[in-house]
């Protein structure tokens, strides 16, 4: 932890009540309802949960115990067996949603294909034979790198029937990031796709894959789907076309039960160090949280739309494009591409056209839709919405207002999500039709939880008071470890607070009892809503020949939410220059992806450190800000150097 200065300026006064019409039909209808439901999660949580477990899942054998918890490892529902892609699948079939489309998928050139229930059923049991013909086996894990088109969908659902562990790596991510991801969980099998379409260009996910699979020794196959038809090399044996093997495959599938705390999946993300932390989420009590939060958080109905504009390659893609929604029995609408493809108005267009009632995006993605300009929202009606969400970053309350007016019409509930890969589901967040919002803050608990803001020595803060963010309870969907580093997973999110879970962000709580995030206080930046830590850049960096020595920090940024600056120390006798910086913000994107390319490379000839060679981030980022450097530098080892790194020329 660096530089621990938490401070919140967000005065923001206006409080919008859920509108009359809303709540009428809501899934909870009333505060007193959500009080009264929260009270009873907090005071009886095992009682609570194990009745939200048995309504909202479907049990094969009945669970044992609700909770064995011994700090910082949970067990949910022991002793219990289900299927968790029988809870998104079978459970429909012989029911009103047999035929009721489960997702409607839009390619960006504009094809439109639609799956109902029974068709992705039938897909998912066809892919799950492939991966057992493949000998693919329970506890096995298989990386997805895939575009946003069904058979992403498809591949998570049959990994899971079978209680093969997925790890899903997002397209943006670089070959290297492939292979350290591939290693790390020892993968046998690779499913991917020949490319996929972006702002009208292929990007060659096949070919990325190609250039780990050289160091990569545990895959044994890697599974193509043919997606853009773009020329691609097939290595005889191990490489083999998605539509080949489906061809062959029967399609029935009788799936087997799993014990509640099977793990399910694996996702990569940033941490604090160059490594990235492999969350582990297990079976029952992450589907659990997903399905209650879809349906009161989204409110869903069977008439709705629902669009989740995530990839799947993050675990906002994973909890509410694929598992909570599909086991609440939803439409999900996706889409393949980019939102100014072929024109900044697309997402109106699909919303119109679809006739989508609910919309779940990030606050990045509105900075850009304000930024291109009201006209493209107004050649569309958006008459159909009735439901609005943000994700990942805190939503400034200028962001949030346009949102409400230009895309809600004032008409619709905005609900602003706070949660983590490694919560598995949404934590604190306005429950619509019920919870006044206020625009900026995610307001409040979600049931069960509960969240505190503390000082350093791990006391509630007094209200209106910066401090850590912190979840005081253990809850169904919460991450169960690192994979292969059970040390990491304590010292992580344990250690620092004892006997709470550290979220690694800053926060204040209002008056009302409102929580406003301020965002990570830890060395981990929110860039564009992606999680990147800085080490991981830093490490990239310092893997350049010329590089010897770097610090990333982020800069406030009106469109990205933060902006990453390097400050870069070259080696002896090494020119500096425009065509190096370029250079090594390509290498970044060769080494992580390009979600990770620096914004700004500042060339330095020392970095600001203490005494005990410790760099002071705290004096980067003021400088990276472009504004003075305040507060103690009387542990700076030379201070001729911040004089030097602020002339220095951006
Ligand atoms: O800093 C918080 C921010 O995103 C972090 C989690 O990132 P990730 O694991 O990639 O998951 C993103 C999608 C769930 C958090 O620690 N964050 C997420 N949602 C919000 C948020 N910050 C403020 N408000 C939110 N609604």
């Amino acid at each position: 932890m660096t530089d621990l200065t938490i401070t919140s300026v967000s005065r923001e006064s206006r409080i919008f009540k859920p509108p009359a019409e809303f709540k009428g039909q809501a899934n909870l209808g009333s505060f007193a309802a959500y009080r009264k439901l929260y009270a009873e999660s907090v005071n009886a949580p095992e009682k609570f949960w194990a009745r939200q477990a048995k309504e909202h899942l479907l049990w094969r054998k009945p669970f044992k115990s609700v909770l064995r918890w011994k700090l910082p490892h949970s067990k949910w529902f022991s002793g219990g067996y289900l299927n968790l892609s029988e809870n998104c699948l079978d459970r429909h079939l012989g029911t009103h949603r047999e035929n009721k489309a489960a997702i409607i998928f839009e390619g960006e050139p504009g094809d439109i294909r639609t799956l109902t229930y029974r068709q992705l059923h039938r897909e998912v049991c066809k892919f799950a034979n492939v991966l057992e013909s493949l000998g693919l086996k329970k506890g096995d894990r298989a990386a997805i790198y895939m575009p946003m088109v069904p058979e992403a969908a498809v591949a998570m659902l049959a990994c899971a029937r079978l209680g093969v562990v997925h790890t899903v790596i997002f397209g943006g991510f670089s070959s290297e990031a492939i292979k350290d991801r591939v290693n790390d969980c020892q993968a046998r099998l690779i499913i991917t796709a020949d490319g996929g379409w972006r702002r009208g260009r292929i990007i060659e996910l096949k070919g990325s894959v190609d250039r780990a699979l050289p160091n990569t020794p545990s895959v044994e196959h890697v599974i193509v789907l043919r997606r853009c038809g773009n020329e691609i090399a097939m290595a005889a044996g191990r490489d083999l076309w998605w539509h080949d093997l489906m061809a062959r495959a029967p399609d029935l599938h009788k799936a087997r039960a799993h014990e509640s705390e099977t793990p399910l999946f694996i996702l990569y993300t940033s941490g604090s160090t160059g490594k990235p932390k492999g969350v582990l989420h297990t079976t029952a009590g992450y589907l659990l949280g997903v399905t209650m939060t879809t349906k009161y958080v989204f409110d869903l109905k069977d008439a709705d739309i629902y669009w989740c504009t995530a990839d799947i390659g993050w675990v906002t893609g994973h909890s509410y494009v694929v598992y909570g929604p599909l086991a609440s029995g939803a439409t999900v609408l996706m889409y393949e591409g980019a939102p100014n493809h072929p024109e900044p108005d697309r997402f109106w267009d699909i919303i119109d056209r679809h006739g989508v009632t609910i919309f779940y995006t990030a606050p990045t993605a509105i900075r850009a839709f304000m930024r291109w300009g009201d006209d493209y929202v107004n050649r569309h009606r958006l008459r159909s919405l009735r439901l609005l969400g943000t994700v990942g970053e805190p939503i400034n309350p200028e962001a949030w207002m346009w949102y409400h007016r230009t895309i809600g019409k004032k008409r619709c509930p905005i609900v602003d999500t706070w949660w983590q890969t490694e919560t598995g589901a949404i934590m604190v967040t306005p429950l619509p039709g019920v919870t006044p919002t206020k625009p900026g803050s995610a307001t409040l608990p979600f049931f069960g939880i509960v969240p505190k803001v503390v000082d350093e020595a791990g006391h509630e803060v007094p209200r209106n008071t910066g401090g850590r963010f912190v979840l005081t309870r253990p809850w169904p969907s919460m991450l169960r470890t690192l994979w292969g580093d059970d040390e990491r997973f304590k010292r992580q999110y344990w250690s620092e607070l004892p006997g709470m879970y550290f979220t690694g962000d800053g926060a204040r709580q209002d008056k009302d009892g409102y929580f406003w995030i301020v965002g990570r206080i830890d060395d981990v930046l929110n860039v564009a809503g992606h999680r990147i830590g800085t080490a991981e850049v830093e490490s990239a960096l310092v893997s350049h020949h010329s590089v010897a020595e770097a610090a990333v920090v982020g800069r406030p940024d009106d469109l990205k939410g933060q902006a990453l600056v390097a400050f870069v120390t070259l080696k002896a006798g090494i020119p500096p220059g425009g065509a190096l910086k370029e250079e090594l913000r390509n290498h970044v994107a060769k080494e992580i992806g390009s979600l990770a390319k620096p914004d700004t490379i500042r060339f330095a000839a020392g970095l600001p450190k203490t005494r005990s060679g410790k760099i002071m981030r705290r004096i980067l980022k003021e400088i990276a800000a472009g504004g003075d450097v305040k507060g103690d530098t009387t542990t700076l080892e030379d201070f001729s150097v911040v004089a030097t790194l602020q002339q220095a020329e951006e």
